[in-house]
């Protein structure tokens, strides 16, 4: 029934939720399964200032662009194991920068995706908020799918 889920993570524990399920329903359908991270900003490409005076011992170049992309893809990594250990064995990662919503319908369409699964809510803090901005949006803008995971 379905052939490739897509679950967006933010390292939320909706998002861990989600990852879950899918990796359930990736089993069951013997479908790809796609873990997708979108980094809002991308940071400077200048050397972090409590990281100068060890780049210039040890000639070791970490910029602040990079310290965020090595985040995105703790997360990633971290739903990937927990996926594969749930039973989804066709899996792969995907970090972006941008705009979460942009990225995330884009995928969908040029990648036929037919269910995306989301946390309901994210990092946020807003009590009492039934959805996020990011699952509200995906949720209204894409034809495909979508089941959302509390
Ligand atoms: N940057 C992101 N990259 C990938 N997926 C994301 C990202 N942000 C949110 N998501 C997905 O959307 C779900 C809902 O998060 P969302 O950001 O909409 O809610 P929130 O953080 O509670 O509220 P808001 O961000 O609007 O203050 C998350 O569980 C995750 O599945
Ligand atoms: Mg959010």
């Amino acid at each position: 029934m379905f052939t490739h889920l897509l679950v967006p993570v933010d390292g939320s524990g909706p998002a861990k939720r989600a990852a879950l399920a899918a990796a359930d329903l990736s089993q069951r359908f013997d479908a790809t399964l796609t873990l997708i991270h979108v980094l809002t900003h991308s940071g400077s490409l200048a050397v972090p200032k409590e990281l100068q005076a060890y780049s210039k011992l040890e000639h070791i170049r970490v910029t602040e662009q990079d310290l965020i992309e090595r985040a995105g893809y703790e997360i990633l990594r971290g739903a990937e194991t927990l996926a594969r250990e749930n039973g989804a064995k066709n899996c792969e990662i995907l970090l972006k920068t941008g705009d979460p919503v942009t990225h995330i319908t884009n995928y969908i369409k040029k990648n036929g995706v037919d269910l995306v699964v989301m946390g309901r809510r994210g990092l946020g803090d807003l009590a009492g908020v039934f959805l996020g901005s990011v699952s509200h949006k995906v949720a209204q803008a894409t034809d495909c799918g979508c089941l959302t995971v509390k």
